[in-house]
């Protein structure tokens, strides 16, 4: 994975962002210690941009594509409003009982409804409007998703979409998933109901609101 900024720069900025509750800083720590592929927990400098855009946004529904051990969740459900909700699609059992465990012990927690199985499945049972979605799983399917999900957010709404960077990859793509994520940002850019902006944090984020 190429490091898109200094690594000390990285650090610097977290260091003068926003600082994850003492949770939160303990579910990233078990992630790394007990989990496979401990580097896609979102982790504190990404959280608090999803915590400063939930709170900017108002959002009360939340949809999020990619549990995995809850850290985006949980984050979000910090700064929702008391009658919010979240959906989150998760397929791996594992993954969610480490979630589980950590939203249990959060007095946010029961903001938070985990949906079990392939996400596509999932949202295609859901009824919108949502407020805030935030796309981070499945990476081959996010032109899919993209469809699925974006007649879904009320107008104005904001859909957050991890990894479009994709480690650089999306500049000379390759294999399936380099394909994928360069085809999601091309469509994206070419779509005039929604206006985006892609932003060099960590893996590539962008912040695609629906006109
Ligand atoms: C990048 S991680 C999500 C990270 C999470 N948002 C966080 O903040 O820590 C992606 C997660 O999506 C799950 N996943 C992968 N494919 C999926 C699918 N088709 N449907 C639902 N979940 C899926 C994986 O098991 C993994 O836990």
């Amino acid at each position: 994975m190429i490091q898109l900024i200094d690594p000390a720069l990285d650090s610097y900025a977290e260091k003068h962002s926003y600082q994850p509750s003492a949770l939160l800083q303990e579910l990233e720590a078990y992630t790394y210690a007990h989990c496979s592929s401990p580097q896609m927990v979102t982790g504190s400098l990404q959280g608090s941009l999803l915590r400063m855009l939930v709170q900017l946004t108002g959002a009360r529904r939340i949809l999020e594509v990619g549990l995995f051990t809850g850290y985006s969740a949980l984050t979000m459900a910090e700064v929702l409003p008391e009658d919010g909700t979240i959906v989150s699609c998760e397929i791996d059992a594992a993954n969610a009982d480490v979630a589980r465990s950590f939203i249990e012990r959060s007095p946010f927690g029961k903001k938070i409804a985990i949906r079990m199985g392939p996400a596509l499945e999932t949202i295609a049972e859901l009824v919108g409007p949502f407020d805030l979605v935030f796309l981070d799983a499945d990476k081959e399917n996010y032109c899919s998703y993209y469809d699925q999900i974006v007649p879904k957010l009320r107008s104005g709404g904001l859909l957050i979409a991890d990894n479009v960077l994709w480690s650089g990859r999306v500049l000379r793509p390759t294999e399936e998933t380099d394909h994928a994520i360069a085809a999601f940002n091309a469509k994206v850019a070419q779509d005039s109901t929604v206006e985006a902006v892609l932003l060099t944090v960590r893996d590539g984020v962008s912040l695609i609101r629906k006109r």
